[in-house]
């Protein structure tokens, strides 16, 4: 596996490989790497010739500073984790990924608004900065993401439809662990005692799932919040039952749409994202 810090050496490396007629796989990550990642990096290894997975920790997606700071980081262990699954691990330093300061805001049609984009205010323009970024110099046939970023995947997807880019994006399911919570890098942030109590997010989701052929939405939406009420480890930030698209908030589950049930929630003072389809068309 080679390690790439320029964007002059990975846009060769690239290049090169189009020329010799290989499918890329793309993972850009933020490092901090777990099974969830390790999922998205062995679907792109088994679809394509090449694989490409990044790590950088983009700044301008963190609306808050010492999120950014407390971000956790390993790029060591991280390389050594992936080593069977890549071909090249891209590991740019922020100069390289933003050598003027850019200000660009992208329209996405108001769906950084909703959800995520409410409580962190910038974060899908920060994402979708770097994205474009990535995906300008690295050409990949495939970018893999997974479904526990359920609005980041949505965005993304904005992103691609606009035509700059002729990358498919594949989305991947959310794995879990043996209990039910779903992996993600700030899963170590929870001390033990709290860990134990983390899977809540996804039974409440599974229990709204099964609520979802007698319940409307509305009732379902109500209790979750009465349900994360009761339960004083948490601070739920929201709960909203969308439609995979629009984002747009659900009054009746329909056959024509696909709806999912989005929560984000404290647990001592980490934030736990997580969601569920609840009616798929
Ligand atoms: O999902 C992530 O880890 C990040 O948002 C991404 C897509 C790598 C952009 O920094």
């Amino acid at each position: 596996m080679k390690i790439i810090q320029t964007s002059s050496d990975i846009i060769h490396f690239v290049t090169f490989a189009k020329s010799q007629h290989q499918t890329i796989g793309f993972v850009p990550t933020m490092g901090a790497l777990h099974q969830g990642h390790l999922a998205l990096l062995k679907q792109a290894k088994a679809e394509n010739d090449v694989v490409i997975c990044s790590i950088f920790v983009n700044p301008t997606q963190f609306n808050d500073v010492e999120d950014y700071k407390k971000y956790p980081r390993n790029v060591e262990k991280d390389i050594d984790s992936i080593k069977s699954l890549c071909d090249v691990v891209f590991v740019p330093s922020v100069e390289e990924m933003y050598p003027t300061i850019s200000n660009k805001m992208y329209d996405l049609e108001g769906l950084d608004m909703v959800m995520e984009g409410k409580y962190r205010p910038g974060h899908f323009n920060g994402v979708v900065m770097i994205v474009d970024r990535f995906f300008e110099i690295i050409a990949a046939d495939y970018a893999y993401f997974g479904k526990k970023d359920f609005q980041q995947v949505v965005i993304i997807k904005k992103l691609v439809e606009t035509g700059k880019h002729s990358v498919r994006i594949v989305t991947v399911d959310t794995v879990r662990e043996e209990d039910g919570l779903a992996y993600s890098s700030r899963n170590v942030l929870l001390s033990a005692g709290k860990r134990k109590e983390a899977p809540f997010i996804y039974q409440t989701l599974l229990q709204a799932k099964s609520m979802a052929c007698k319940l409307s939405p509305y009732d379902i939406h109500k209790w979750v919040v009465e349900e994360f009420t009761k339960n004083n480890s948490f601070k739920l930030e929201y709960a909203a039952i969308v439609d995979a698209v629009s984002l747009k908030e659900i009054k009746d589950f329909k056959e024509s749409q696909e709806a999912v049930l989005c929560i984000a929630a404290f647990l001592d003072n980490v934030r736990l994202i997580d969601n569920l389809e609840l009616y798929k068309k």
